[in-house]
């Protein structure tokens, strides 16, 4: 029999981290020591190199064996296509630079102010524009505390996702217009992170609550990652999760070293996800 299952995915979030002028290496360095079949790899360096990092992810040795590259993502989108909006970046601008896109980080929502609202317009602009979105959830560590992470992330997830149409945010050619990454905010760049079991149960919740919203086969096809301090040590707990289909890493995403084994801990996933689904 043959299953329909979800990617798995590794996400670099390179934050504000690399130039123009070392990014393109960097990005090649890391897509050469990357190449397992059957892993969705995506590099989002800041706006400023996703030039230099596209053209480095030209290069024929950077293909894996099953013939897929490495995607262009970016780190934020603008909500409108054009307008008087001193410094920003649209979703038209990226066309030919950028596949991808991550909306609503929590570094966004804490220094730019991003409301749910404004991150739902931002989903929209980026699937009007053909970006895969990237949607950031996550509680702070107090609502963590307060037993009110579930609240919390089934909200996000619901405001962010109020205006949007389920069917346009389903798959194309296998890949997903839409993934969500549980990134708990506590866990961001401090070293801390969830435990597998419970990262599990928020994508499950994730899972629900797009059901309910109306997506396709009850939310079963949107990838949901985890996020927040993913190393090479950690990422085999989260992996082992049936739920949770890669990772969205930032601070170790810089590191050749941490990517390699990142990604090939995510193609045995992938391959024992494969096997699973043709046996
Ligand atoms: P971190 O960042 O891996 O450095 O914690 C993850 C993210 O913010 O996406």
């Amino acid at each position: 029999m043959i299953r329909r299952m979800r990617q798995v995915i590794v996400a670099a979030n390179w934050k504000m981290h690399t130039t123009p002028a070392d990014a393109g290496e960097l990005a090649h360095t890391i897509a050469a020591r990357t190449r397992e079949s059957g892993v969705i790899r995506v590099l989002c360096p800041p706006f400023v190199c996703l030039a230099a990092v596209r053209d480095a992810l030209e290069a024929p040795d950077v293909a894996a064996p099953d013939g897929q590259g490495v995607a262009v993502g970016a780190q934020d989108v603008h909500h409108e296509p054009a307008g008087a909006y001193t410094g920003s970046i649209s979703a038209p601008m990226l066309a030919g630079l950028a596949t991808w896109v991550i909306v609503g980080h929590s570094e966004r929502r804490r220094d730019a102010g991003e409301t749910d609202e404004l991150i739902g317009r931002k989903l929209l602009a980026a699937r009007a524009s053909g970006l895969r979105a990237i949607l950031c959830v996550g509680e702070q560590l107090e609502e963590r505390e307060g037993g009110r992470a579930a609240e919390v992330v089934e909200r996000q997830v619901r405001e962010c996702l109020a205006g949007a149409d389920p069917g346009q945010f389903g798959t194309d050619g296998g890949l997903p217009w839409l993934t969500i990454a549980y990134e708990p905010v506590w866990a961001i760049g401090t070293g801390r992170t969830a435990r597998g079991a419970d990262a599990a149960a928020m994508a499950d919740l994730i899972r629900a609550t797009l059901g309910a919203l109306g997506f396709p086969a009850r939310g079963e096809e949107i990838p949901v990652l985890y996020g927040g301090s993913v190393t090479s040590g950690s990422i085999g707990e989260f992996l082992a999760e049936p739920a949770i289909d890669g990772a969205l890493v930032g601070g170790a995403s810089l590191k050749p070293d941490e990517m390699a084994a990142i990604v090939a801990r995510a193609a045995l996933t992938a391959t024992a996800r494969a096997g699973r689904a043709a046996g």
